[in-house]
């Protein structure tokens, strides 16, 4: 492809949700596709970027040229994340992590038994990998996230946006019809520390990952 400013940039994007296990054959996980994540990480590629998808189980096909890294805990996530960070410019975190697991997870299938109708399953919550690795940042290095909010959109995105020390925040407004997990549509405002928040019109993955990654692309052109 022609020359982009994300030509030759070494860009990280995450997808799918993770898995949290509970015993052999069950674990917690949430109902993302992971279709947002590939679209990025193929828009990313498009423009010539040298691109890893770390991605939790999807039923997608990555994109060709990119380099797959499967994981499935947010622990498996967290430390493909950490290390191939050291040595990229972007991260993209499109993974819907979980944000809890199950304290004990078991070696055993846990049973029904006669004498009790319930069971307690308790969790902790798992780390927040975005504002881990904005301690790791370097001058010059982006961190971006995503967040799906069903209230109060943008007072929570601009928190996140500050908390997690972002260049750049998708926002979803997942209690919208088309918004969001799952589905092939989505709508979504983006936020950065400097610049006004644009808001995307309901689009396929596709085209919201183009205007994502224009954005991305805009600011690498504006720091560089
Ligand atoms: O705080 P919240 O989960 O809404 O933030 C969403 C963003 O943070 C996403 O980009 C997600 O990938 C990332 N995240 C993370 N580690 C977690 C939870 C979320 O990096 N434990």
């Amino acid at each position: 492809p022609h020359n982009t400013p994300l030509t030759g940039k070494r860009v990280i994007v995450t997808a799918g949700g993770t898995r949290e296990r509970i015993d052999p054959v069950r674990f917690i996980t949430n109902d993302s596709s992971g279709k947002m994540g590939y679209a990025i990480a193929r828009e990313m590629q498009s423009r010539g970027a040298v691109v890893t998808l770390i991605s939790a189980p999807t039923k997608l096909t990555p994109p060709t040229g990119v380099k797959l890294v499967s994981v499935r805990s947010t622990e498996d996530l967290a430390k493909a994340v950490t290390t191939a960070f050291k040595t990229s410019d972007i991260l993209v975190m499109a993974a819907a992590v979980a944000d809890f697991k199950p304290v004990n997870s078991v070696d055993q299938k846990i049973k029904k038994s006669a004498d009790n109708d319930h069971l307690t399953l308790e969790l902790t919550k798992t780390p927040d990998i975005l504002k881990d690795v904005a301690k790791l940042k370097r001058p010059g290095q982006m961190t971006i996230g995503f967040a799906a909010e069903t209230q109060n959109l943008l007072d929570n995105a601009n928190q996140k946006l500050t908390s997690k020390q972002l260049d750049l925040l998708v926002a979803n407004d997942v209690s919208k019809p088309g918004v969001g997990f799952n589905g092939d549509t989505n709508q979504v405002t983006i936020l950065q520390p400097d610049h006004a928040p644009i808001k995307t019109a309901l689009a396929d993955k596709q085209t919201i990952a183009q205007q994502v990654v224009d954005q991305i692309s805009q600011r690498v052109q504006r720091e560089g």
